[in-house]
């Protein structure tokens, strides 16, 4: 299976990525990044963790019922409880994958589980025999796999294999691998056992070392891998998985030397880049490789005068292949519904109901009376707002008046809602921002803690909107609250009362890798 030279990419933004600290996101959110994904044309979507908490059972289940030509997986925990739950969300799904795992290095079996092998190894067993009951498409994870015993991991996947499992995802949990190390360790273990040939293998790297990248290309081309999986903007646990959009432009782009064919749509990348980072609230550094602002950007003289007279000088992707398009004037204050429409479709926005394409609708015409000229990006922040709008929310923005002056101390007073009761509060601060958080917080009294605070212009100019990312920590829970206005203070507001909103709502998690 694992000569063919077609690579399947697995993207588990919405389970790994979710994993970072102050990533957490709503049913709505992961609905609307699914779609995103979908469009990206990736093979299998890793939508979550089913028994985590009811809000990633849910989160699953709505995925599930939505996408028809992804392969839609959920995590779960090598046991009974865990693979049944992961089954009941999938229920819908045109196409589903159960993803169990299990630790299999010293350290993890003995700190961490406290089993002897032989235990781990029947429970890995067990859990293959039971996700059988559900379907056919089962991929098994050896957790910290790259610091497991090699001898241990040839009996574990040998015998997973023969109960059914048909992918073998080899990780690298902590980002500890080297890739020539990585790449040969695999095709050892290829080679070792015998019906290795029955399973497709894969790769999932972590970014410790700044090599998850570097891994994967090692377990395709070394290995034999014919799956990687990544995350939208490497998302993921500490320093991240793999990024899609790497590891995806690397085989593209030297499609001479990798030689595979890959499904992916490419021209998605940067509004699938764009969405992850607006609802997370986790900035793309400008730097970063092919979604980073200055990726396709050239400031030297020589480097522009090379770029007139050819390209290829000093580019060796096109940025249009991965979406870049020149910013444009979208729509204005004279721009009707059905023009407003047919924009949310081109930029692949699916709304639920009429009801919700007024709601944003009625938001866009707010914005196009302060802002002259509404750009795309202003329309998915637009259309982000309403996804926080239908959570049935506890507080609610209503409006924020704030005065500075040189010399003086800013002063604020906001009104908003808490349970469907109005009140006005005032606050003086350091700045306006603070002065703003200080009245909120008279009434609201969150006991929460402002971890991250930064702005954004979401397009280019003064007249850009702001857009806010708060991040909230309160008794271990951290979120991100992020809005956008193009008065940043306001902006500022919106996203605060967005994170309270967020810490509000009870769901908890059941940690993936605890
Ligand atoms: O990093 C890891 O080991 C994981 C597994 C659950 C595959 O995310
Ligand atoms: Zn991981």
């Amino acid at each position: 299976m694992t000569d063919s030279n077609r690579l399947i990419i697995f993207d588990t933004t919405l389970r790994d990525g979710e994993q970072s600290p102050g990533a957490s996101m709503t049913k709505d959110e992961k609905v609307r990044i699914a779609r995103q994904l979908e469009r990206l044309r990736v093979d299998v979507i890793e939508a979550g963790f089913a028994a985590a908490s009811p809000g990633d059972f849910e989160a699953i289940r709505a995925i599930a019922a939505v996408i028809k030509d992804s392969v839609v997986c959920s995590l779960s925990r090598a046991n009974d409880r865990d693979i049944a739950r992961a089954a009941e969300a999938l229920e819908k799904a045109a196409r589903k994958r159960i993803h169990t795992f299990i630790a299999t290095s010293p350290l993890h079996m003995k700190m961490k589980l406290r089993m002897e092998p032989e235990q781990v190894l029947e429970q890995a067993i067990q859990a293959i025999r039971c996700a059988r009951q559900y379907t056919d498409d089962i991929e098994f994870s050896p957790e910290d796999g790259s610091r497991s015993e090699e001898d241990f991991l040839c009996r574990v996947l040998e015998a997973v294999i023969a109960e059914g499992a048909t992918t073998i995802n080899f990780p690298d949990t902590v980002g500890y691998a080297v890739p020539e190390v990585f790449g040969a360790t695999m095709l050892r273990l290829r080679e070792r056992i015998p019906n290795s040939d029955k399973a497709i293998w894969s790769v999932h790297c972590h970014n410790d070392l700044g090599l998850a990248v570097a891994n994967s290309l090692a377990g395709v081309m070394i290995g034999g891998a014919r799956q990687i999986e990544c995350t939208i903007n490497g998302l993921g646990e500490r320093a991240g998985n793999t990024a899609l959009e790497e590891v995806v432009m690397a085989l593209r782009t030297r499609a001479d030397y990798y030689k595979f064919e890959l499904g992916i749509d490419t021209t998605q990348i940067v509004a699938a880049s764009k969405m992850v980072s607006q609802i997370t609230g986790f900035a793309v550094q400008p730097n970063k490789a092919v979604v980073g602002a200055n990726a396709f950007a050239h400031a030297s003289g020589i480097h522009q005068d090379g770029m007139l007279k050819a390209r290829e000088t000093y580019e060796i992707m096109r940025a249009e292949d991965v979406g870049w398009a020149a910013t444009k004037i979208v729509l204005g204050k004279l721009s009707g519904r059905n023009a407003f429409k047919a924009r949310l479709q081109e930029l692949g926005i699916a709304l639920e109901s009429e009801a919700d394409v007024n709601a944003a609708f009625g938001r866009f015409k707010e914005l196009a009376d302060r802002k002259s000229d509404i750009f795309d990006e202003d329309i998915m922040a637009l259309v982000s707002a309403e996804d926080h709008a239908h959570e049935g929310e506890h507080y609610r923005f209503v409006s924020l008046s704030q005065r500075s002056e040189t010399g003086e101390m800013p002063t604020a007073k906001v009104v908003f809602s808490m349970g469907g009761v109005e009140f006005s509060c005032e606050g003086v601060g350091d700045g306006p921002v603070d002065a703003t958080v200080n009245a909120i917080e008279k009434e609201a009294a969150s006991g929460a803690e402002l971890v991250l605070f930064s702005i954004n212009a979401i397009s280019g100019g003064t007249q850009s909107q702001g857009e806010v990312t708060m991040r909230l920590s309160r008794a271990g829970r951290i979120v991100n609250g992020v809005g956008a206005d193009p008065d940043i203070v306001v902006a500022s507001a919106k996203a605060y009362i967005a994170g309270l909103n967020k810490l509000h709502s009870t769901l908890e998690r059941v940690k993936a890798q605890g």
